[in-house]
């Protein structure tokens, strides 16, 4: 699974670095970043879907495969 932040619609929210900071960082003005190249380590599906889930703006994309 690889992630993806679509930074037109994030909004800095924050909840994906709060949620699961093993996989996303946030940039100088607070806007979600993902960490690394965006792939979700073993043990790491359901962060990541948690923070899928808790975007208030829909922002994260999470791919399969
Ligand atoms: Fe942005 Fe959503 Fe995270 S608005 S900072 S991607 S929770």
């Amino acid at each position: 699974m690889k992630l993806h932040i679509d930074p037109t619609r994030c909004q800095g929210h924050g909840r994906c670095y709060t949620l699961a900071p093993e996989l996303f960082g946030e940039d100088d003005e607070g806007y979600g970043t993902v960490l690394g190249d965006g792939l979700v380590p073993a043990g790491q599906e359901k962060a990541a879907r948690l923070a899928v889930a808790n975007c208030p703006e829909h922002a994260i994309d999470l791919s399969e495969g």
